[in-house]
């Protein structure tokens, strides 16, 4: 019998941080003042995923899709990215969290791509909690770039080799995916390395995604049991259980 065992915290811990412009419009705000705010929360998420011992915490920041907002909004994430990428990482490295980033990177500017290459530089070799945000990032595109390295690389298309040439590559695959703000969708995010994640939704807006949130969302994940396609514990067919006319046919 396969053994399945449900572990209390999860090792990746993937978010999609939706609801910013909702959060801030209920304020008399424009949307932008949401993303700001949605800022420090992530600030926050990241200790706090720290403090739990979470290996992995993957943010959902700007999908592919995304491009498609007013050109106003874009530029004022743009530069909320390039000002937190560049405040943050001394702190960052000192918490000894190593930093990623996953994307195409195919039409961010040159001066956000340096930012993002330096930080992942400078936090290269830290050993604690990985930090990988999802900038200009499509689910699809990564499965698609993955199978074109397949076969760039001579080898048939198979789950080991596209698994290796994802751009999350040696990470555990995600345990644990929540998404805030009301939608219960994946909008394109880690659709392959969540293939047996655990979906957790939440109506509360990402600035208010307190540590009050994220622990009810680890709590809810503690009480999981994760099968992956097998049986329960205890409840496997032995030929013992099966009834003597269902094992004859
Ligand atoms: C998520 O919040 C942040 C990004 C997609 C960058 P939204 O901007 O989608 O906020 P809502 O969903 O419109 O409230
Ligand atoms: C998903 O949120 C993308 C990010 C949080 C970065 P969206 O607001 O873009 O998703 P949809 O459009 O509601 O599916
Ligand atoms: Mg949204």
């Amino acid at each position: 019998m396969p053994d399945v065992p449900t572990p209390a915290t999860p090792r990746h811990v993937a978010i999609v941080m939706d609801g910013n412009g909702r959060w801030a419009a209920d304020r008399g705000r424009v949307r932008t003042v949401g993303h700001r705010v949605g800022g420090t929360t992530v600030r926050a998420a990241i200790k706090f995923a720290r403090q739990r011992n979470v290996r992995v915490l993957t943010l959902y920041a700007f999908s592919q899709e995304n491009w498609s907002r007013p050109e106003a909004e874009i530029q004022v994430l743009m530069r909320l990215f390039a000002r937190a990428f560049r405040q943050e990482v001394a702190e960052l490295h000192r918490e000894q969290v190593r930093l990623r980033f996953i994307g195409a990177r195919t039409r961010l500017s040159a001066a956000l791509l340096q930012t993002m290459a330096s930080a992942e530089a400078l936090t290269a070799a830290n050993t604690g909690l990985e930090v990988i945000i999802a900038i200009d990032y499509g689910g699809q595109w990564d499965i698609c770039q993955a199978a074109q390295r397949c076969v760039t690389d001579g080898l048939a298309v198979s789950p080991e080799a596209v698994t290796a040439r994802l751009s999350t590559a040696g990470l555990p695959d995600v345990d644990l995916l929540i998404r805030t703000g009301g939608e219960r969708r994946l909008s394109n995010f880690l659709l392959w390395q969540a293939a047996y994640a655990e979906l957790y939704f939440t109506d509360t807006l990402w600035p208010a995604f307190d540590d009050a949130a994220f622990d009810d969302a680890l709590q809810w994940f503690a009480t999981r049991q994760r099968r992956f396609g097998a049986v329960p514990l205890g409840h496997a067919v032995t030929p013992q259980s099966v009834p003597a006319r269902a094992a004859r046919s």
